[in-house]
This record gives structure tokens, C-alpha cells and sequence, in this order.
């Protein structure tokens, strides 16, 4: 027979292991030594069958109370832990949507400019169903100028302001490419008529300030077969520089010009409104040079071996930086060159802005 001051000890100090127990182990561990098989409570009920019945009546409903409170307590507990740990998991994994999502670093990239109406000018005319072809940008003499009808001396190359390398051996000297045009004469040469291609690259001049730089690009454009004339000319310009300004009503004049190696050459003036700094392709009573064509000279043709008895056709080349910069608005050329990240966050395009005719070019 234990008496009631013992049970009181005994239900006191689990009451407290239970309360100070900090984690569910621990407190399993206090279940056990008080309610376990052979814990300490489940041993005095054990002892309730050594007893009289007199003393197992009274012993018997103080051993399953204190059962039942200790039960109760350690369930109360155990809950309370298990909703403590949970706030705790809570409270560091939170996460703070009110946070700014950052960008991917596909959304942050930038695609240059020059890159975007690189890729606009050849779906142009890829869809106009021009090739696409390449030449070096380290040339011969004869290619930049000479197979392209400059005679010797004539002040049209002069007017290149050329970078020369040193001359070699046999005193010819090669030369940074002046313009786009040398790959007519490659193309020509390597191939068999029909041609019809473009020719986007690098070009070099020694010319630097707000609308040129020693490097810039250009896109050279070929057509030549038996039958193509200056109606076919004047439509392929006025079909691409209405795709590419993206409006309907592109009006195009043409003046009288000179280039060796074409006859008649031509340069063409798109119409345009000058508003401040912005200048509107397709509307007002301005006009703006755009770029210079004509049909290709015989001399050129013959250099090539084409013969020009059977063979004539068109030719035209463009600043594609000039181009860029009257599409959307960039004012100074050199920055085209300076890789000024803020610079290009404001003109570059997302990295999938691919433009196609059917998409949209600049969209
Ligand atoms: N090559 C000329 C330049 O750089 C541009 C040009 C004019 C190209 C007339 C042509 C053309 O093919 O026909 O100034």
C-alpha cells in the first residue's frame, strides 16, 4: 500500500519532467519511465493484486487517475510541442512575396541594336527570296576597287579614306574592306548567273564623329539574270524599306549619283518628317539619303566573268548603323561601339525578339 503523499511525489515530479520536456524524445522517455511497462506508475499498479480487496478498492481508482492525468498531461504536451516546432519551421521558411521577382538572366541579357536590324534586314529579304553571302574584311585591292571598275588613280577611291596595311613583297597592299561591295565581285566570280543575294558585313573608314565611326556595316544587295531592269530595283527598295520602317506608305525618290561601278547610279531619299531630334519615315516634306544603287556597270560584270551581252542587273548597298539609328532613334553613332550597359538596357531587345515578317519585325 503506498500512501497518498507518495502518489502526490510521484504525480508532482512526472508533472514537472512532462513540463520541462522540450522535445517529443524526451518526453517519450518521461512516458516511459512513468507509464512503460516497467515505469514507475505501471509498477504500483502492478502491486494492486498483492493487495486485500479492501485496499485495492482504494488503491485501484487513485493509480488509474493519476494514469489518466499523467496520460492527459502528456498528450496536452506533446501537442504543444508538436505546434511549437511547426511554428518554428514556419518561421524559417517563410518566404516574402511581397519581394520583387528577379529577372532570369535571359530577361536581363540585351541583344544590340545593330544585331536586331542585322537579323530584321536579312529576314526581309531572305523572304524576298535573296541568299545571303560573305566576304573577308581584310581585302585585295583588286576586289575593293579595282574589279569594281575604279580605274587606277581615280579619285573615287581616294574618297574611301582606306585603311592600308603595310605593302608586301611585291608591293600590293591589303586593305580593311571601305564598303560591302567587293563581294559582288567574289560572288560573281565564284559562281554561275542567276545571282540574287545580300551581302551584310563590317566596313572601314577613317572617318570618326556623331554619324560615323571607323567601323561600321553595311548590306550590299545583287541581283543579276537576263532580264531584270530598274523597275525591279525600284520595287525591291520600296518593298523593303516599307517592311522595315513598318509603314505602309514609304515614298521613295531617286537622284542621279555616281558610283564606278554602276551606270546609271542612283541614291535614293525616303520621304520623311523631321519633329525635333525625331525624324517619321512615310509622312512630311522632308527627304533623307538612305542608300545608293544602280544597275551594274558591264566593266564589272566582264571583271567577274559574267557576260554583259546577256547579263544585266541591279545592285544597291545601305549603312545598316545608319538605318538602325533612323528606326528607333539613336542619335549618336559612336555609342553603337561604346558597350555602355545602361545604353544598351534602353535600346537592346529581349533575347527572344526574334524578328520574323510574320511576327512582327520589331514587336
Ligand atoms: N558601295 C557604296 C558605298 O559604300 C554603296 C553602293 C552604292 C553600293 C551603289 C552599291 C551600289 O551596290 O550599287 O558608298
Amino acid at each position: 500500500m503506498t500512501d497518498q503523499s507518495e502518489l502526490d511525489r510521484l504525480e508532482a515530479e512526472f508533472t514537472t519532467a512532462i513540463g520541462d520536456a522540450l522535445d517529443e524524445a524526451t518526453l517519450e522517455d518521461v512516458r516511459i519511465a512513468a507509464l512503460g511497462k516497467k515505469g514507475r506508475v505501471s509498477e504500483l499498479m502492478k502491486g494492486l493484486g498483492k493487495m486485500t480487496p479492501e485496499e485495492r478498492k482504494e488503491m485501484g481508482p487513485k493509480l488509474n487517475g493519476l494514469k489518466d492525468r499523467l496520460n492527459e498531461a502528456l498528450a496536452a504536451r506533446k501537442s504543444a510541442l508538436k505546434e511549437a516546432a511547426l511554428e518554428a519551421r514556419l518561421a524559417t521558411e517563410k518566404v516574402d512575396v511581397t519581394l520583387p521577382v528577379r529577372d532570369s538572366a535571359l530577361e536581363q541579357g540585351r541583344i544590340h541594336p545593330l544585331s536586331q536590324v542585322y537579323d530584321e534586314v536579312i529576314a526581309i529579304f531572305a523572304d524576298m527570296g535573296f541568299a545571303v553571302e560573305q566576304g573577308p574584311d581584310i581585302e585585295t585591292d583588286r576586289y575593293n576597287f579595282t574589279a569594281l571598275n575604279f580605274p587606277e588613280g581615280h579619285p573615287a577611291r581616294e574618297m574611301h579614306d582606306t585603311f592600308y596595311f603595310e605593302p608586301g613583297e611585291d608591293g600590293s597592299r591589303l586593305l580593311l574592306r571601305t564598303h560591302t561591295s567587293p563581294v559582288q565581285a567574289r560572288t560573281m566570280e565564284a559562281g554561275k548567273p542567276p545571282f540574287r543575294f545580300v551581302a551584310p558585313g563590317r566596313t572601314y573608314r577613317c572617318d570618326s564623329d556623331q554619324t560615323h565611326t571607323p567601323q561600321f556595316h553595311q548590306i550590299e544587295g545583287l541581283v543579276i539574270d537576263e532580264e531584270t531592269h530598274m523597275g525591279h530595283l525600284k520595287w525591291t527598295l520600296e518593298e523593303f524599306l516599307r517592311a522595315f520602317f513598318e509603314v505602309e506608305g514609304v515614298e521613295l525618290r531617286f537622284r542621279p549619283s555616281f558610283f564606278p561601278f554602276t551606270e546609271p547610279s542612283m541614291e535614293v531619299d525616303v520621304r520623311c518628317a523631321r519633329l525635333g531630334n525625331e525624324i517619321r519615315i512615310g509622312e512630311g516634306d522632308d527627304w533623307l539619303e538612305i542608300l545608293g544603287c544602280g544597275m551594274v556597270h558591264p566593266n564589272v560584270l566582264k571583271n567577274c566573268g559574267v557576260d554583259p551581252e546577256k547579263y544585266q542587273g541591279f545592285a544597291f548597298g545601305m549603312g545598316i548603323d545608319r538605318i538602325a539609328m533612323l528606326k528607333y532613334g539613336i542619335p549618336d553613332l559612336r555609342a553603337f561601339f561604346e558597350s555602355d550597359l545602361r545604353w544598351l538596357r534602353h535600346y537592346g531587345f529581349a533575347a527572344l525578339d526574334v524578328p520574323t515578317l510574320a511576327g512582327g519585325l520589331s514587336s
